[in-house]
């Protein structure tokens, strides 16, 4: 046959071809569970936005990790939902703060469970910013400080990976020198290099009551149509001592997780945020999609961009399903 074609659809033919000559796969221990802890007792509250993902006091944390445990699921992020916020956070870097508190929990009962902690200031600020305000504007160095103590009072809690999301400039160095300095010099910077002022945190803020107060995030994170910009977050990153990179959002920002993984050789992270969450959750709620094909094909898409591991609130559901395939 002198054929003028390709035929790639032998490589198509039966279920057995298409799983040999599968390039990308989705695995249990990509994903990072993402949980909020919530200061008081006896809480288990729904996020409007986001069903599925509570609010849990840590007197329900012990069922919702045997879950994930059951499930294989071997990393979890934690944020944190204070009762109490003001000027300076103070509750972020507090040795009892509510972070603090379940990663001890959770490294007691769980001690192989890798425990992310989310260092940021914005659960904790009453004005809602990631940093110290001052006649209006944020403070980026003095911020520093805080972010350091923070991280570092996440280390001595027991998390094994920090995770500043802040997006001040210089963080990853800081805190990088920080851990060091406290003898934590072992415990590897998950940096939040890649962060864009995004509308798809929306739920998120709902979830830890976050919103900022006034003004908005855009004087640190960054504008959505910059692309060589998120070179430049990342390669500081790099250099600053960060091991490994985050991009956030996930689905929309695809085209930034496949520059960053080509330019630098560091695992990356895509955050697959509350807002993708949401409109999946609220599509298949009303029955127009099929939740399991769409959420497994967005998670395979990340990979397939170049995301080592997956930051998603779909993956407990995600898990179940995979699972019930093997
Ligand atoms: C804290 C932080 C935010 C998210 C992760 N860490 C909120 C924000 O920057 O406003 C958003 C995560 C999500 O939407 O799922 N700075």
């Amino acid at each position: 046959m002198d054929s003028q074609f390709n035929r790639h659809r032998r490589l198509r033919r039966t279920a057995n071809m298409r799983n040999l000559v599968r390039e990308t796969h989705l695995h249990v221990e990509d994903f990072i569970y993402p949980i909020f802890v919530a200061e008081g007792q006896d809480i288990k509250k729904e996020i409007p936005s986001m069903p599925g993902i509570y609010n849990l006091s840590l007197d329900h944390l012990t069922e919702e990790m045997d879950e994930v445990v059951s499930l294989g699921i071997q990393s979890v992020l934690l944020f944190g939902v204070p009762l109490e916020k003001d000027a300076c956070g103070t509750q972020a870097y507090h040795e009892h703060g509510i972070v603090q508190e379940a990663t001890r929990l959770i490294k007691e009962k769980y001690p192989e469970i890798l425990v992310v902690a989310d260092t940021c200031l914005c659960e904790y600020t009453d004005h809602g910013h990631c940093g110290l305000i001052e006649n209006g504007e944020i403070l980026n160095d003095a911020s520093l400080e805080l972010l350091v103590q923070t991280a570092i009072s996440q280390a001595k809690a027991g998390a094994d990976i920090i995770a500043p999301s802040n997006m001040m400039d210089g963080f990853t160095i800081a805190i990088r020198e920080g851990l060091d300095e406290a003898g934590f010099e072992h415990i590897p910077v998950m940096s939040y290099a890649v962060k864009y002022a995004s509308a798809f945190y929306g739920p998120f803020r709902d979830a830890a009551g976050s919103t900022p107060q006034f003004g908005d995030r855009k004087s640190y994170q960054m504008d959505p149509a910059n692309r060589l910009e998120a070179m430049r977050e990342a390669e500081s990153d790099l250099m600053e001592g960060a091991d490994f990179l985050i991009v956030k959002p996930g689905m929309p920002y695809l085209d930034i997780v496949r520059d960053v993984k080509n330019n630098i050789n560091l695992p990356l992270v895509t955050y697959n945020v509350s807002g993708e969450y949401s409109m999946v959750k609220a599509a298949a709620q009303n029955g127009w999609i099929d939740e399991e094909r769409i959420v497994l094909e967005m998670l395979t898409g990340m990979k397939r961009a170049g995301s080592d591991l997956i930051i998603t609130y779909h993956a407990k559901d995600a898990a179940k399903w995979m699972n019930s395939h093997k």
